[in-house]
């Protein structure tokens, strides 16, 4: 059966809203069964699965990114939450409202915030994770969940050159929601934020445009704010192999709970753009290591060519992130552009919000990460100054919920 879209719903009369305004997840299954003919399954990427969606899925172009601190010590609380943001989920990456957006009972707020309301699903993926400080806060054990905090889920170094913001860094739990309609995946982490009042609390948010990695080398690559592709050499969201090798955990890598996961890591890196636009094209082609037209490599004719290392600049940023150069240490990337206004002083906050998926951090990003701080000589132009590492567990099956291993 075909779900109902967010476009028909909107056309249903306020009675059949309000039959099912009191329970949620029951009005999504009575405006299901009326519908039969939904266009909205065509652009929504399955919700239920092995793997969590937003990993391996096609990049999308919009992304909102959220990090949020647990204000409850109570765990059940926490569990029934996480019980309902799954049911929420299911329903919004189905491109439907979450319970009564419109329809409701007219002395209560609706159940759904509304704006994306006639908006189809657009390829919209929610990915969750759980941070350090969801299992151990200031050596408190809040949720009994101690013993279950998985040895990769480290507190990340200091990196030379890290600028942090605290309140721009961290957070109990994240979620990445990307999109290919920003309203799609502003609308699902304000209404996850709402469902989740009094338990959870927004820490800080991100917003990003312009995906600045793909997960489809077959497509076009995207560029980033400096103008260069990014993500010609990236992991392919196709290839089970190189995904089985660098990005799930395995049940032989750590806790049960999160065998078929991954480890998200997040940067936010402040992109000095007024500085770059006034340096001469050699220089930036000389900080990469590839021409700035059609991506190729030194040494190398074509975009996708294989990367002659030796020919490339010692500092340049693809010769010191290339495998070859970390022992064949890979990571997928996932990142977006985002420009925040300006920062008081004239300048675009302006930046690449990085976002990394591997199997284990301590083997992948702290090692590549502290060669790139080290000596790359991208790093005249750019300062990470917000930061964050999760464990985002497996896919959810039919009947389960967001963390449910890790719960049990
Ligand atoms: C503002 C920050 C960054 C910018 C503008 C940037 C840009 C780029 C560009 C243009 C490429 C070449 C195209 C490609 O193969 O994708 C590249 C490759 C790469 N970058 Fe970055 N990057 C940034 C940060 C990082 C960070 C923090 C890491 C990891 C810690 C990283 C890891 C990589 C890797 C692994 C490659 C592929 C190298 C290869 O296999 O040839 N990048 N990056």
């Amino acid at each position: 059966m075909r779900g109902v879209s967010r476009r028909r719903l909107f056309g249903y009369s306020g009675a059949t809203l309000a039959a099912g305004a009191a329970a949620g997840a029951g009005l999504i299954s009575v405006a299901r069964a009326g519908d039969d003919h939904g266009s909205a399954d065509e652009e929504a990427v399955p919700f239920h699965g092995a793997h969590q969606a937003g990993i391996a899925t096609p990049v999308q172009d919009r992304l909102h990114f959220a990090a949020f601190d647990v204000v409850t010590d109570d765990r059940d609380r926490l569990v029934r939450m996480l019980k309902e943001w799954t049911a929420a989920a299911a329903a919004f990456t189905g491109g439907h409202p979450y319970g009564s957006a419109a329809g409701g009972l007219g002395e209560a707020p609706p159940d759904d915030t509304g704006e994306a309301l006639g908006l189809p699903p657009a390829r919209l993926t929610l990915t969750i994770g759980f941070g350090p400080t969801l299992f151990d806060k200031d050596g408190k054990d809040r949720f009994g969940l101690k013993a279950k905090r998985p040895a990769a889920l480290i507190d990340l170094p200091h990196f030379p050159g890290d600028n942090l913001d605290p309140a721009g860094s961290g957070g109990d739990i994240c979620v990445q929601a990307c999109a290919d309609d920003p309203q799609v995946a502003v609308h699902a982490i304000r209404n996850l934020a709402r469902i989740g009042f009094g338990v959870v609390s927004v820490r800080w948010s991100q917003l990003g445009f312009g995906k600045t990695s793909s997960t489809t080398p077959d497509r076009q690559t995207p560029r980033n704010m400096f103008g260069f592709k990014d993500g010609t050499r990236n992991i392919a969201g196709t290839d089970t192999k190189a995904l089985e090798e660098h990005v799930w955990a395995s049940a032989a890598d750590g806790p049960s709970w999160m065998a078929g996961g991954s480890y998200v890591v997040a940067r936010r890196i402040r992109m000095h753009i007024e500085t770059w636009d006034r340096t001469s094209l050699q220089e930036q082609q000389d900080t990469f290591g590839r021409t700035k037209g059609e991506g190729n490599a030194y040494g190398a004719e074509r975009e996708h060519d294989p990367v002659p290392l030796d020919k490339l600049p010692a500092d340049s940023h693809v010769r010191l992130a290339h495998p070859d150069s970390n022992g064949g240490v890979r990571i997928l990337r996932r990142g977006y552009s985002f420009t925040d206004g300006t920062d008081g002083l004239g300048r675009l906050d302006a930046g690449l919000f990085f976002i990394a998926y591997q199997r284990d951090p301590r083997k992948q990003f702290v090692p590549l990460q502290n060669r790139l701080a080290a000596s790359d000589h991208m790093n005249e132009y750019v300062q990470h100054v917000g930061s964050g590492i999760w464990a985002c567990p497996p896919g959810v099956r039919k009947g389960g919920y967001w963390g449910d291993g890790l719960f049990s």
